[in-house]
């Protein structure tokens, strides 16, 4: 039975329970809208702890001004029943007034991680991230949590997070999902028109493009990313924001590729900002 908790204090008290009794939590941090990708995480997070925690909570801390909070699709009654489904224990579901009575007096900041692609792109964002994620931690007090390889630079920044806080929680890297046709499971995908929907698939085709340059030894990342950007104008209506090869996880730009990289993409169409990339592990340095 999956039991819905809407306080701090009780969910610290389930916690502190767990604790007590040896027994291990495993935590999946969500805004909720779930798709495959999340119940992927959930599964394997049930598969790995005695517990499993789930919180949804839709974080005004890491939108813009002119980003999409009111509108960010919300539906808890489907989000419980999905998280029931996969044997997820407890979803913790505060209120913005639970969270935040006041906005915090002290932030974290995520730093330099932050400044380049989407903290370029969407100032305060990672801030906000990291800020909520603490604080999180904090209440569930998880000995694993689990985070999409999707939100790649989010992922980079939460394990540096952990790393510089001396924090006692093992992130869980969860591989990206995808629709039969490639398109990268999200949130904001029901945004597409039925056209753009017919053409989201062709990111992962691009990045796919990518991949097989580099596989074939291409090492120049100006040369990778027009070829990848021409596809994407090529069969997408999409406005391209970036098409981008960063180390990873220490997210510096690339111009000669060496070592560890990811290539990430991010695109506008009407009213669905979507992201994606890939992560190509190397040997080489
Ligand atoms: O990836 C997300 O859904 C959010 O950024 C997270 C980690 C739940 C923090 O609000």
């Amino acid at each position: 039975m999956t039991e819905l908790i809407t306080t701090i204090r009780t969910m610290n008290l389930i916690s502190q329970r767990y604790h007590q009794q040896g027994k291990s939590i495993g935590f999946v941090p969500t805004m909720g809208s779930l798709h495959e990708g999340h119940l992927e995480m959930m599964k394997q997070s049930a598969s790995e702890n005695d517990i499993t925690v789930v919180s949804i909570f839709v974080n005004p801390l890491q939108f813009g001004p002119n980003e999409d909070l009111d509108n960010y699709p919300r539906d808890i009654d489907s989000d419980f029943e999905k998280a029931q489904s996969v044997g997820v224990d407890y979803v913790f579901y505060p209120s913005e007034q639970e969270m935040y009575p006041e906005r915090p007096t002290i932030e974290v900041k995520a730093g330099e991680l932050a400044t380049v692609l989407e903290g370029k792109q969407r100032p305060g964002h990672f801030d906000g991230v990291v800020t909520v994620v603490n604080k999180l931690f904090n209440i569930v007090r998880p000995q694993r949590a689990y985070f999409g390889k999707k939100d790649a630079q989010q992922l980079a920044i939460v394990e540096k997070m952990v790393d510089d806080f001396n924090q006692q929680v093992q992130i869980v890297p969860i591989d990206i999902i995808r629709e039969a046709d490639g398109l990268a499971k999200s949130s904001r995908n029901v945004y597409l028109t039925e056209q753009e929907r017919t053409e989201a698939p062709h990111l992962y085709q691009s990045l796919k493009l990518a991949h097989s340059l580099y596989e074939d030894g291409e090492r120049n990342s100006d040369k990778i990313i027009a070829e990848t950007t021409a596809y994407i104008k090529a069969h997408t209506s999409a406005d391209i924001e970036t098409v981008a090869i960063y180390s990873y996880p220490e997210l510096v730009e690339q111009s000669h590729i060496s070592g560890s990289i990811f290539i990430s993409l991010a695109v506008k169409f009407t009213q669905a900002r979507l992201i994606d990339n890939i992560i190509i592990k190397s040997e080489e340095s």
